[in-house]
């Protein structure tokens, strides 16, 4: 089986973190390169996270493209009252060795499906969509020769997590993700519907942790940090990990299920701003155009996870 070619666009982000490692993990992915954007924390940080967790995983060959350094048409916002002030809180990992590759995140996502074959390159982003809205406002050549987008982002049963309309990705930046949704370009999108029935849990996080290696140490000690603020906020056993669901349903899309159905971006809501309005009933009769995913069979996607990290 050939390896699907994918680039990750990511605001690292504990989260993000685990999706990267469990991409770099599996042999069915491709990694191209991986583009960082502003979002969890600003850009400078983004992109050395994105470089740390690279050598965590043993790989320095990987190119790591720094992006947009704020969202198309607003101010940044960004979290770190859930991910700490270096955006990686919860272990201290040594400054990256590895540079930054050269030139800008959007010029390397046009020119690499400028030079991949129509139709072969999967983009996997999990921050806000800045960098790939940019890119198809600058090169509306390429948005055809997309193969699939599978991002993390919106929300409908579970409403919002950074307002209470919308969900952190999309509200940082409502105008790049409507020029994702009306791209045209093939959708599977992992709301916070479908990644709150990912929760860790504490044998969960032992799994990560009893693996022995540094990778698992790492994970377990990220999930740690990160579930307090979830796990205070939702009374629940643990948090969500929102972004490695979208790396699991390229792995295994069998542990996911969804609805094909109309979702669109609020940009002009007085309270609901960054809101995905998602016709999951199918009463707009306005034209699906992204996979929203409403359940994740839970043990299923831990397992996974356990067993790809142990391979690093
Ligand atoms: C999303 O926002 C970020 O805080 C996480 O990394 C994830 O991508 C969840 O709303
Ligand atoms: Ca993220």
């Amino acid at each position: 089986m050939r390896a699907r070619k994918i680039i990750i666009d990511t605001d690292p982000g504990q989260d993000d973190a685990v999706a990267i490692l469990l991409a770099l993990a599996s042999p069915e992915l491709e990694v191209l390169g991986i583009t960082a954007v502003a979002g969890n924390v600003p850009l400078a940080l983004t992109e050395k996270n994105a470089r740390i967790i690279c050598e965590l995983a043993g790989r320095s060959d990987l190119r790591v493209f720094a992006g947009c350094d704020r969202p198309m048409k607003r101010k940044l916002v960004t979290a770190e009252h859930v991910h700490g002030k270096t955006g990686l809180d919860g272990i201290v990992l040594p400054d990256p060795v590895m540079p930054l590759a050269e030139g800008h995140a959007v010029d390397f996502l046009i020119e690499t499906l400028r030079e991949e074959a129509p139709g072969t390159v999967t983009l996997c982003p999990i921050g806000p969509l800045t960098n790939i809205a940019t890119a198809f406002e600058r090169a509306p050549d390429i948005v055809g020769r997309v193969a699939e987008i599978v991002l993390m982002g919106g929300a409908y049963f579970a409403v919002g997590n950074i307002t209470p309309a919308a969900e952190f990705n999309i509200y940082v930046d409502p105008e790049a993700a409507e020029i994702v949704f009306r791209s045209g370009v093939p959708l599977v999108v992992m709301p916070l519907d479908v990644t709150h029935k990912a929760l860790t849990t504490r044998a969960r996080v032992e799994g990560f942790r009893n693996l022995g290696t540094r990778v698992g140490h790492a994970v377990a000690s990220w999930t740690d940090f990160f579930e307090r603020f979830d796990m205070a906020k939702y009374g629940s056993e643990g948090a969500p990990l929102h972004d490695p669901c979208t790396i699991a349903y390229l792995v295994k899309p069998d542990l996911f299920s969804g609805r094909h159905i109309n979702v669109e971006i609020e940009t002009e809501g007085r309270f609901t701003t960054g809101m995905t309005v998602a016709d999951w009933w199918r009463v707009s009769g306005r034209e699906a155009n992204a996979m929203f995913i409403g359940d994740v069979d839970a043990e299923g996607f831990y397992a996974l996870l356990t067993e790809r990290l142990a391979r690093l």
